[in-house]
């Protein structure tokens, strides 16, 4: 047994401690045996040294070092000693040293993990997350996790260096109209009753407003039960934050602020603020999201003036229905063969485009098109002026209701960027989307449902509207943007009980409706609420993009699958008759004779 303690991390190791006696600690990356010498590659958090056991200085301890096998847990004691020139290796940061073993203890042994223990395997990620704990000893997923802790104090210290509380809201508590379903949890106390896990601490910072925090924050927990995606998780964080007597400008400039410190403080890169703003109109109309990926051009053209009066009679009946045509000039792309473009036909049809035309642009100039037929000369030279195409452009139409046209042409940019190869994997384009429209129609419920949430703000000027045509009123909520991925979004508050109660009434719910659901927070309104406005940024996302990962998964210690599963506990989870009966719960008829089989 090695009594003496653990005195250095692997990964800390450097010439300067050479000669000098160590007891690290760690697991065995990768054991090989060359005849008379075993080189151990001894892991820690911090990284990688290589222990060399040789009989004559290693003494019993070379038996130890021949039985060790990979990921068994091992205490070293040894001399850190200089390698030769020859042997240096320049891949690990402790390349330029190695320790002599003189005693090795293994403090336990292990399996053969199920995938190996090292950056870039090619494994079934649900083998990933049924052995998590593995995976994350993987050093690419331990540096997600360092980061996401770095990134997590960062925000503190800001936010403290600039008087925000951190405050902790409830999780059991009443559904938040964030837009999602809840995740309900019955009450054994309260036969019958459920609480809703919080979809976003939205209430409860405002109430913390009204209770004259004035500035508050919390890495906080949010719940909501929707489809998931590679950037959604049933339960995900979220940075919270909530002011006081804050103007929009204010708050925005702060997270910038905030956001450079972070990206300076854990990955050393600077970003230049203010960020740029682009309307949520300018948005849909340029790059047809409301979450524009700005790192590429391959605006949205409107091709209305330059097709219109054509004979093309699907385009001239678009427009005669109050639809658009608009277009993207993908350069360079014209030689696409015939199939690809059909093939784009139907990427566009997922987004509801109900057809895609294009022009290619061919060398000598001229327009290569099923459509070119039903266009004149100078309709041509429109287009192609609108498009400023060259020879070698492809220029792709979509012709649709707005809302269809945004959609599709603004997914096929983001997929042709991708082909093109112009997204440059490290820039980093922030930008912030600001005058939302307050309401959306919902064709299903047949109802305004607020866009950002109902306790955002109209905008003063468009107040008298709210009875009249809420469709035109626009709010004072601000999204941040990266990369084409929403990281945070926050509004300037309604502060005023009449205004609350004219929005719950807009979205089509009675005043006892309101009352109930509501009420609580209505009231307060009447005791000296300060007018307050704030933001939350998605924890993971942000984390995702630092990391340059593609899933929000691989930064979250135990995501869920994409069925909203934990493949390691089996969650959810069958529970015994018992426990439903204490919680008042009568499990369906149609999956009690499911699970029997019938
Ligand atoms: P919002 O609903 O826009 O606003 O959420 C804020 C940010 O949280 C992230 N996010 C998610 N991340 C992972 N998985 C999810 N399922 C998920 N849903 C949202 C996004 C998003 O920008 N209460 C308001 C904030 C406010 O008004 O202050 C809110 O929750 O990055
Ligand atoms: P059609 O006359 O329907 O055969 O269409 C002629 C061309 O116009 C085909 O290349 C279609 O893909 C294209 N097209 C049809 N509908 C649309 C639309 N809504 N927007 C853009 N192009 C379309």
């Amino acid at each position: 047994m090695i009594k003496a303690k653990r005195s250095h991390n692997c990964g800390e190791l450097g010439k300067d401690l050479a000669g000098q006696q160590v007891v690290l600690c760690g697991w065995v990356a990768k054991r090989r045996d060359h005849g008379g010498l075993i080189f151990v590659d001894l892991r820690d958090r911090s990284g990688i040294v290589q222990v060399v056991a040789d009989p004559d200085t290693a003494g019993a301890s070379f038996k130890v070092a021949e039985d060790i096998r990979n990921e068994y847990v091992v205490k070293v004691a040894g001399k850190v000693c200089l390698r030769d020139e020859a042997t240096v290796n320049n891949n690990i940061a402790t390349g330029a040293i190695e320790i002599m073993a003189e005693e090795i203890e293994v403090l336990n042994a292990a399996k053969t993990p199920p995938f190996y223990i090292q950056d870039n395997i090619d494994t079934d990620e649900n083998l990933r997350l049924k052995y998590r704990y593995l995976d994350l000893r993987r050093p690419e997923m331990q540096r997600n996790i360092i980061l996401r802790h770095k990134v997590t104090k960062l925000m503190r210290d800001y936010l403290d260096n600039r008087n925000f509380l951190e405050i902790e809201t409830p999780m059991l508590t009443k559904s938040t109209p964030e837009g999602a379903r809840d995740y309900l949890v019955p009450s054994r106390v309260n036969p019958g009753k459920f609480y809703a896990l919080p979809q976003s601490p939205q209430i409860f910072k405002q109430l913390l407003m009204v209770s004259g925090m004035e500035r508050y924050f919390q890495i906080a927990r949010c719940f909501r039960d929707e489809d998931l995606r590679a950037d959604r998780q049933p339960e995900f964080t979220q940075l919270d934050m909530e002011m006081s007597f804050m103007e929009m400008d204010e708050i925005l400039e702060l997270m910038e602020g905030l956001i450079a410190y972070i990206f300076e403080g854990a990955l050393g890169k600077k970003i230049a603020t203010p960020f740029q703003r682009l309307t949520w109109d300018e948005a849909m109309d340029r790059y047809g999201s409301d979450k524009p990926d700005l790192r590429f051009g391959m605006e949205l053209i409107n091709m209305v003036d330059a097709v219109k009066d054509s004979d093309f009679k699907v385009f001239n009946q678009v427009i005669e229905n109050g639809g658009v045509v608009k277009a993207i000039n993908v350069k360079g792309y014209a030689n696409i063969p015939r199939r690809e473009c059909d093939g784009l036909v139907d990427f566009v049809g997922i987004y509801g485009a109900k057809g895609l035309a294009w022009m290619q642009i061919q060398e000598d100039g001229s327009v290569k098109s099923p459509i070119a037929k039903f266009f004149s000369e100078a309709h041509l030279a429109n287009i192609l002026a609108a498009a400023q195409a060259e020879a070698g452009d492809l220029i792709m139409f979509v012709a649709d209701k707005p809302a269809v046209v945004a959609q599709a042409l603004g997914a096929l940019r983001i997929e042709m960027a991708k082909r093109r190869n112009l997204i440059d994997p490290d820039a980093l384009a922030f930008a912030w989307v600001v005058d939302f429209p307050m309401f959306e129609y919902d064709e299903e419920e047949n109802r305004y449902v607020a866009m950002h949430h109902p306790f955002t703000s109209p905008r003063d000027e468009d107040l008298p509207l709210l009875a009249t045509d809420p469709g035109k009123v626009y709010a004072k909520a601000y999204d941040m943007v990266l990369n084409g991925t929403e990281i945070g979004g926050g509004s300037i508050r309604i502060h005023r009980r009449d205004v609350q109660k004219q929005i719950f009434s807009a979205i089509g719910l009675s005043d006892e409706e309101a009352q109930e659901k509501f009420g609580f927070m209505m009231n307060a309104f009447e005791y000296g609420a300060p007018p307050h406005g704030g933001l939350a940024f998605g924890l993971d996302r942000l984390i995702m993009i630092m990391a340059q990962r593609d899933s929000i998964r691989d930064v979250i210690a135990f995501p869920k699958t994409q069925s909203a599963a934990c493949v390691m506990t089996q969650a959810p989870n069958d529970v015994d008759d018992k426990q439903l009966r204490e919680l008042h719960i009568r499990p369906s008829l149609a999956l009690k004779k499911d699970k029997e089989g019938k």
